[in-house]
């Protein structure tokens, strides 16, 4: 099966999208290992409950970021994977380990890039008055948040809207949206080439999720 490393650094909802997917034949894959900065994350729970390998690295064990990507990325070699998803991973990838894996590496991100990378994405977009906000699934490069988008799901801002619920409904899609590009790499369908996403071999725009 296509080999899944799954990043994550706290709740795991999207990991376990991932997970009920692959359970209910519909995402045709395998989840092969789970790997985390924080050992109390739920997203390792999740993992085990699933009998799949978890493991936990702390970076404060590491004198640098390289050491600590090496030592976890080495982790992760370890297990094959075809694809590495951070889903909620919250801690910054060195420029050498992401390079060394482009094309190999994504990232779901609460926003609609380019617009409000980083962090409390739901409050930028509330203090930018957006209309409009969402979640991308985009290729990691070692620009943070700014490797090229693969697709995108897109919500309304509602007037009464706080930074909670605008999260809630932005997530809800968030899950469809991962499960659904990780579908098209899996089917070998999405490449990314010269920093340019290609579909079906040929250049494209983000998709766009209903
Ligand atoms: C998700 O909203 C994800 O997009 C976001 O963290 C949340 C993780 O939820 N990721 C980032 O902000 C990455 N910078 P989960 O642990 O329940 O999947």
């Amino acid at each position: 099966p296509y080999r899944i490393a799954v990043l994550a650094s706290g709740r795991g909802s999207n990991l376990q999208a991932l997970l009920d997917a692959i359970a209910d034949g519909s995402l045709a894959a395998a989840i092969v290992g789970v790997f985390s900065d924080r050992p109390s994350a739920v997203a390792l729970q999740r993992a085990r409950d699933a009998g799949i390998p978890a493991r936990s690295l702390r970076p404060k064990a590491f004198a640098t970021r390289a050491e600590f990507d090496a030592a976890l990325f080495a982790a992760v070699d370890e297990v094959q994977p075809d694809l590495i998803v951070c889903a909620g991973y919250m801690r910054l990838i060195g420029g050498a380990a992401a390079d060394a894996r482009q094309g190999r590496i994504i990232n779901i991100h609460p926003s609609l890039l380019p617009a409000f990378k980083g962090l409390r994405t739901h409050q930028q977009a509330l203090d930018a008055a957006a209309g409009e906000h969402g979640a991308s699934v985009h290729f990691v490069t070692p620009d943070l948040d700014g490797g090229p988008v693969i697709a995108q799901a897109r919500v309304p801002v509602h007037a009464n809207d706080d930074a909670d619920t605008l999260a809630a409904r932005v997530l809800e899609r968030e899950h469809p949206l991962l499960v659904e590009t990780v579908r098209w790499l899996a089917a070998g369908r999405i490449a990314l080439a010269e920093d340019v996403v290609h579909v079906d071999g040929r250049p494209r725009a983000p998709l766009q999720l209903a």
